[in-house]
């Protein structure tokens, strides 16, 4: 592994008991990082913050990002613990409904949004203050290739990932000048959790999702973690607003 050195800094990753975020936070911490996993369920959290204490300092704590009051809380409570927050990782995201446009229930457009683009801007709201008063900070968002392809039975999941990777580049413009840099992630198939739950109910689904990438394979966590561990870093010093491709060579834009 190539470290970026983190060490003084302090990481919340969304999402952290699984997947890409489970992935970086164990990369965070061997970089040296203090590292908060943030998740709805508690004991997930509890179980992958037994496995990463061998790697360095973590916590866990039950946000569900997609309420504001849950996420102003979570950070209040974090911020006094640690002292300070100087990355953030808004990793947590989830398809809910995969159907016809038109049969989406209002509902669960509505929590399809929450979860996946009112997550990442309540974070970066909670966060992003004590980072410009520091004047350093480093903001990681999640999209998917949903959001620059428009998924046909997705139009809540791609709507809200559109919506993430524009919300990054008005938020990396807005703080240019202040030492916090936010920018995004966008991946393709990635071999997680949810991924490896849809394909043991329909493994004839992989060769559709690997027919599409040039790399003809799916992603490993361990790959995304290592982008957003240079995003995280100083060494990324003149790159905010953008959003970094992790899709084995499947979009060229
Ligand atoms: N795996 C893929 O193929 C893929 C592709 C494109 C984008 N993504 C995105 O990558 C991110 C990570 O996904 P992953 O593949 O590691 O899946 P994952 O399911 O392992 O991780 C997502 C995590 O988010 C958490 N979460 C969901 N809703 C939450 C909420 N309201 N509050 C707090 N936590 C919540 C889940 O508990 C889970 O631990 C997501 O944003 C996902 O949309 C994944």
């Amino acid at each position: 592994m190539n470290a970026y050195d983190l060490s003084g800094r302090n990481a919340v990753i969304t999402g952290g008991g699984s997947g890409i975020g489970y992935a970086t936070a164990e990369r965070f911490l061997k970089s040296g990082a203090g590292v908060e996993i943030w998740g709805r369920d508690a004991d997930k959290l509890k179980a992958a913050q037994a496995s990463l204490k061998a790697f360095g300092p973590i916590t866990c704590r039950s946000v569900d990002v997609s309420h504001w009051e849950q996420v102003e809380a979570g950070a209040d409570a974090v911020s006094g613990q640690l002292g300070h927050i100087d990355i953030l990782f808004n990793c947590a995201g989830l398809s809910l409904y995969v159907g016809p446009m038109l049969d989406v229930r209002v509902p669960s457009w509505r929590d399809t949004i929450a979860i996946n683009l009112d997550s990442a801007f309540y974070c970066s709201k909670a966060f992003a203050p004590q980072m410009v008063e520091r004047g350093y900070g480093r903001i990681i968002n999640t999209s998917s290739m949903a959001g620059k392809e428009g998924n046909p039975n997705q139009a809540a999941y791609s709507a809200a990932k559109a919506g993430v990777m524009a919300m990054t580049k008005s938020f990396g413009k807005e703080l240019a000048t202040t030492g916090v840099l936010v920018n995004c992630i966008c991946p393709t198939v990635f071999d997680t959790p949810v991924v490896r739950d849809t394909l043991s109910r329909a493994p004839h689904v992989m060769k559709a999702f690997t027919s599409k990438i040039p790399m003809n394979r799916i992603g490993q966590a361990d790959e995304a973690a290592a982008l957003v561990s240079w995003l995280a870093s100083e060494e990324c010093s003149f790159t905010t607003g953008f959003t970094f491709d992790l899709s084995g060579g499947r979009a060229t834009y």
